[in-house]
C-alpha cells in the first residue's frame, strides 16, 4: 500500500510517500522545504510567518512529492497528517490539506502524534528494529523518555518539568550570538572547546523527570558575569557535556530500572554528535543495543510521520472523520 503523509507542526513543510507491506518499508519521496531562513532574522520561529509559509508552499511540496515519487493520487491508500502537538496555526495548514486530500480521494485519513513520528524514523533507518524498547525523544518542544510496547503504544516514564533539552540548546546559543536554530551552531562551536565551566545539574528526588530551565538561568548569569572574558567555545562544550550526561544518565537508569536492552534516540537533538557518541558508549558499557536514526530523519520531516501513520493505519488506530483539528498540545 501508498500512503502519504503531511507534517506542518514548526517551520517545516514536508511531505513523504510510502510504499510499505507488513514492515517493509520503502521510502518513495521525502520532501522538506523549510523556512529556517524567514525565522533567521528573528531568533527564532514566529508562528504568523510560519503558517503563512506554509500555506504557500504546500501546494509545491505536494508537486514535489507526487513527482519524485512518480505517484499518482489516484495511487494513495490513506493521507497521515501530524495533528499535535506544535503551533495550532501551523498545524491547522496541514491538517486541512490532509482532510481535503482524504475527503476528495476518499481514502481513510490517519492523524499522527508528532513524537510517535519520531520514534518512528527509527524503523526507516533500522530494518530489524521492533518494539519493544525505550527511546529517548529529544526535541525543541520535548525531553521525553518513552516506553515503545508496540507500533502504536506509549507510556512516558520520563519527561522535563520545564525548558525542553533543544529549546535550551536554542537559548543558550541565542543568549551568545548564535543564529537560529541554536542546536547545531552551539554543537559546531562545542567541538572546539573544553568543558572548563562548572554548570549546575537538576535531580528531583521523586523520579528521573528532567528540569533544564536551572542550567539555562545559570549560563545566562554566567555569560553577564564573565562579560569580556567569556570563552564562549569552552561554555558550548560545558552546556553540551553537561545536558546530554543528564539525558543518558536518567535513560541509563530507566533501561536498568526496567530491564529493558534496546534503546533508541529520536527527534533533532539527536543529530547532537556528543550524544549520539556517549549513547553509543554507555550501550557499551551497560550491554544495551543503541539505535540512532539517521541524521536526515532527526529533524522534522514527513517519512517518519508516514511510518508512524502506516502502523496507525494497518493496526486501525487513530483514522478520523473530517472533524479533526489539530491540537496544540496532546499526549501521546
Ligand atoms: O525535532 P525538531 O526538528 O523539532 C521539534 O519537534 O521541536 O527539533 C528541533 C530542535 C531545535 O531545538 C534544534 O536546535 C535542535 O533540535 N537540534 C540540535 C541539533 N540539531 C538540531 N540540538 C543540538 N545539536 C544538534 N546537532
Ligand atoms: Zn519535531
Amino acid at each position: 500500500m501508498k500512503v502519504l503523509a503531511i507534517e506542518t507542526s514548526c517551520d517545516e513543510t514536508a511531505i513523504a510517500i510510502l510504499e510499505a507491506h507488513e514492515n517493509n518499508l520503502k521510502l518513495l519521496a521525502n520532501i522538506v522545504s523549510s523556512q529556517i531562513n524567514k525565522h533567521k532574522k528573528f531568533g527564532g520561529v514566529v508562528p504568523e510567518i510560519a503558517s503563512r509559509y506554509h500555506t504557500k508552499n504546500i501546494n509545491y511540496v505536494l508537486d514535489k512529492a507526487l513527482l519524485k515519487s512518480k505517484t499518482k493520487l489516484s495511487e494513495l491508500d490513506a493521507i497521515c497528517v501530524t495533528s499535535g502537538p506544535g503551533l495550532i496555526g501551523a498545524l491547522l495548514v496541514g491538517v486541512s490539506f490532509a482532510k481535503a486530500l482524504a475527503y476528495s480521494l476518499n481514502i481513510p485519513l490517519v492523524e499522527v502524534h508528532h513524537i510517535a513520528g519520531h520514534i518512528a524514523a527509527n524503523y526507516l533507518t533500522h530494518k530489524n528494529l521492533k518494539p519493544p524498547f525505550i527511546s529517548l525523544v529529544v526535541s525543541g518542544g520535548h525531553s521525553h523518555i518513552i516506553q515503545v510496547s508496540d507500533y502504536t503504544s506509549f507510556k512516558v516514564l520520563a519527561k522535563t518539568r520545564d525548558d525542553a533539552v533543544g529549546e535550551a540548546f536554542d537559548k543558550v546559543a541565542r543568549q551568545i550570538g548564535l543564529d537560529y536554530p541554536g542546536g547545531p551552531n552551539l554543537s559546531k562551536l562545542a567541538k572546539k572547546g573544553k568543558a572548563t565551566y562548572k554548570l549546575p545539574t537538576t535531580r528531583f528526588e521523586d523520579s528521573l523527570d528532567f528540569s533544564f530551565s536551572g542550567i539555562k538561568t545559570s549560563v545566562i548569569n554566567l555569560i553577564h558575569k564573565e562579560g569580556e572574558k567569556l570563552n564562549k567555545a569552552n561554555l558550548c562544550k560545558s552546556f553540551e557535556e553537561n545536558v546530554t550526561n543528564v539525558l543518558l544518565e536518567h535513560s541509563k537508569e530507566i533501561l536498568v530500572m526496567k530491564g529493558q536492552k534496546e534503546f533508541t534516540l529520536a527527534g533533532g537533538v539527536s543529530a547532537n554528535i556528543t550524544l549520539r557518541k556517549k549513547a553509543l558508549k554507555m550501550g557499551k558499557e551497560n550491554d544495551i543495543n543503541v539505535y540512532l536514526p539517521d541524521k536526515k530523519y532527526t529533524t522534522d520531516n514527513a517519512a517518519m510521520i508516514a511510518v508512524a501513520g502506516y502502523y496507525n493505519f494497518i493496526n486501525h488506530k487513530n483514522i478520523c472523520d473530517l472533524t479533526l483539528n489539530a491540537k496544540a498540545s496532546i499526549n501521546i
